[in-house]
């Protein structure tokens, strides 16, 4: 595996909408350091990463050369290019910025901070099998499909239901053959995976953990200070279900 060549898009580019406040949530401080660096940290010390591509807002790159790769001292950063409307098309750019040579695209969101190296491990192993390996949970909770004014119109079952997180990971060719298939301005897609699922590539679950959390709201953040105080999103292995 270790003579696969991988690179790892992070799509850093959102506008935080649903955040308060004026700072995007991928630069929010979180516990000292903005969000954005605890992702590139991870990819940094995993041995299996070659290069990392970093997709932020065209007025961040600046703030993003400075503030987090030279003050971090990140090696791996080789490029920091500005996103594009949808999350799709900022990791589009990251693909289209790769060299050929690539063997393995990892995708992570900048928003998702607690990501392990054993799930980087795990989702290149899976997808350089599979073609295609993506961390997710399994549903825990009774789902409800709603209609207009939040009434519930059925009960789905959550037998086989997964959560989706990232990373996410692609054979370089498998991904580069599902970008070629895509439709202009396809909403539905709000992961890489749904692109490579049309091509009938069967997409492994690898399963993540419940700290991989996706910083969206305020409440995310706290419940990232706590996570990262305790450090327990680190050791992952003890999980059991009780
Ligand atoms: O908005 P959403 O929660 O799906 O964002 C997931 C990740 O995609 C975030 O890290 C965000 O910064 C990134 N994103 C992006 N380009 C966009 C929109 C979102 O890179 N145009």
């Amino acid at each position: 595996m270790s003579d696969l060549k991988t690179a790892a898009i992070i799509a850093a580019a959102g506008l935080g909408k649903r955040f308060g406040g004026s700072l995007k949530k991928q630069f929010q401080n979180l516990i000292g350091k903005p969000v954005l660096s605890y992702s590139i940290e991870s990819f940094e010390s995993s041995p299996l990463i070659e290069e990392i591509i970093l997709v932020v807002p065209e007025d961040f790159i600046s703030f993003c050369n400075k503030e987090i790769v030279a003050k971090f001292g990140f090696k791996k950063v080789t490029k920091v290019i500005p996103g594009g409307k949808e999350r799709r098309d900022s990791v589009e750019r990251g693909f289209n910025s790769l060299l050929d040579e690539i063997d393995i695209v990892l995708i992570h969101d900048g928003v998702r901070p607690f990501l392990t190296i054993g799930m980087i491990e795990e989702v290149i192993k899976e997808a350089s099998k599979a073609g295609g390996a993506i961390i997710a949970l399994p549903v825990k909770d009774t789902i409800k499909k709603s209609c207009s004014g939040n009434y519930i119109e059925r009960t789905v079952s959550r037998e086989s239901l997964w959560l989706a997180q990232t990373p996410q990971a692609f054979r370089y060719d498998v991904l580069k053959r599902a970008y070629e298939g895509t439709r202009e301005n396809d909403f539905a897609v709000t992961d890489e995976s749904s692109l490579v699922e049309r091509l009938g590539v069967q997409v492994k679950l690898v399963e993540g953990s419940e700290f991989n959390i996706k910083i969206t709201t305020e409440e995310d953040l706290l419940l990232g200070e706590l996570i990262l105080k305790e450090e327990i999103y680190k050791d992952v292995s003890n999980r059991h279900r009780f």
